[in-house]
């Protein structure tokens, strides 16, 4: 397979997982956060599917298409661990989490994704979800779409 083609394959089990997700949530409280902005293409895709949702996000940087760039109240600037610990103290309650922080280096990835584990998991409402590419800690690990091959992403339930 091209790189090309993993790319496609990728980006499909993104848009299907969050087409899932945001289903799922209809009947829970709480609001959404993107765990990492970069260009803004999931956020975009977040905020069509979730439009009565506030969506949350954390990014070190600004780098979003100008079309994708959320409200300034909304944007949380720093490093997620910061930012986590933040919106708990504010008592931010989460019903939806997708979190894409890696760089696409798995080792280095894995080892982000499962020490902020513990950052996000008093964030969710019980039974919130959590859609990653890198692995959780702490969460019920679920089947998420049939559509989506089971590992090229993943799906967890608090
Ligand atoms: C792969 S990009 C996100 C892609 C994005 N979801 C999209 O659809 O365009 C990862 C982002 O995570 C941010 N990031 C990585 N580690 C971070 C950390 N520890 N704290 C805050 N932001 C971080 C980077 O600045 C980068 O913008």
């Amino acid at each position: 397979m091209s790189r090309l083609e993993s790319m496609r394959r990728r980006l499909t089990a993104q848009i299907e997982g969050l087409n899932w997700a945001a289903a799922q949530i209809a009947n829970l409280q709480g609001d959404v956060l993107e765990l990492g902005l970069g260009n803004g293409r999931t956020y975009d895709h977040l905020r069509a599917g979730l439009p009565d949702r506030r969506i949350w996000v954390i990014d070190r940087e600004m780098n979003a298409h100008p079309s994708c760039v959320p409200p300034e109240a909304d944007f949380l600037q720093g490093d997620a661990d910061r930012m986590l610990d933040r919106m708990a103290r504010a008592g931010t309650r989460l019903s939806l989490v997708h979190y894409e922080l890696g760089i696409g280096v798995p080792e280095a990835d894995a080892v982000k994704s499962r020490g902020l584990s513990p950052l996000i998991a008093p964030l969710l409402v019980p039974g919130g979800l959590v859609i990653s590419q890198d692995p959780l800690e702490g969460f019920e690990r679920i089947a998420g779409p049939e559509t989506v091959a089971d590992g090229r992403y993943l799906f967890y339930r608090a």
